[in-house]
């Protein structure tokens, strides 16, 4: 997967779905996806290993972490502000990843256009933005049709784990995830992020939803 420096590679006029050294960019406001354009994992990635998806990565630093810990797993990265796509790939590239790819675009679009059923084995959201004002929280991540997403998305012995200092967002979080098992979370370290590390800053307390079927 060959990385430069990025610019983002359309005009609005222009926008497309487009897969480009190393990173597959989702346009908004949309219509016509293909999900044939979207390689298999095994062929993104050249091998079989598991794939582990974070979802709104932020600057990168948990998942590029991760994939450098973990060269064993295969890794998708889904950012929607290309500012910080652009930190996540200069991470990615500065440690030579090869077992990281990066989606440039919308959470629930890219999940419902362009994943196959039943292939992840983990998915992670850390920290995802908790729109706190009652009118602005219909653009939280995690409601219904994400958490269908994930019952669709993820194999069925894979899990899913949610990360939030926000307790009403906790709260929807759980009514949202009522169909899978709540599980203690694993006890290996679970790494640490920008937000992760502002938070616990500001003596916020920090909530891990860990799920299973
Ligand atoms: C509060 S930050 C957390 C970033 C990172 N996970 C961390 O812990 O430092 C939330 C990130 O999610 C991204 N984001 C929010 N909603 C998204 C969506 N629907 N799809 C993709 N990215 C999203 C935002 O652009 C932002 O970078």
């Amino acid at each position: 997967m060959k990385r430069d420096k990025l610019s983002y590679p359309f005009s609005w006029e222009e926008r497309r779905p487009l897969l480009q050294e190393g990173i597959f960019y989702v346009p908004d406001f949309y219509q016509a996806h293909e999900r044939d354009l979207f390689p298999s994992f095994d062929s993104l990635f050249g091998n079989q290993n598991p794939v582990h998806i974070e979802y709104c990565s932020g600057n990168g630093e948990w998942v590029v972490d991760k994939a450098v810990s973990h060269p064993e797993i295969n890794w998708i990265a889904v950012e929607q502000k290309f500012d910080r796509l652009c930190k996540i790939n200069s991470k990615a590239q500065n440690c030579g990843l090869e077992n990281l790819f990066i989606i440039s675009g919308e959470a629930l679009t890219f999940s419902r256009e362009y994943l196959p059923d039943g292939q992840l084995d983990a998915v992670y959201v850390n920290f995802p933005d908790p729109w706190p004002k009652d009118r602005h929280a219909k653009h939280r991540l995690i409601q219904r049709a994400f958490s269908e997403e994930l019952w669709r998305t993820v194999k069925k012995e894979g899990s899913v784990t949610l990360v939030t200092d926000d307790t009403p967002y906790l709260e929807q979080m759980r009514y949202e995830m009522q169909e899978w098992t709540s599980k203690p979370p694993s006890s290996a370290a679970y790494g640490s992020s920008y937000f992760d590390r502002l938070w616990r800053s500001k003596g916020l307390t920090i909530h891990t939803l860990y799920y299973g079927r």
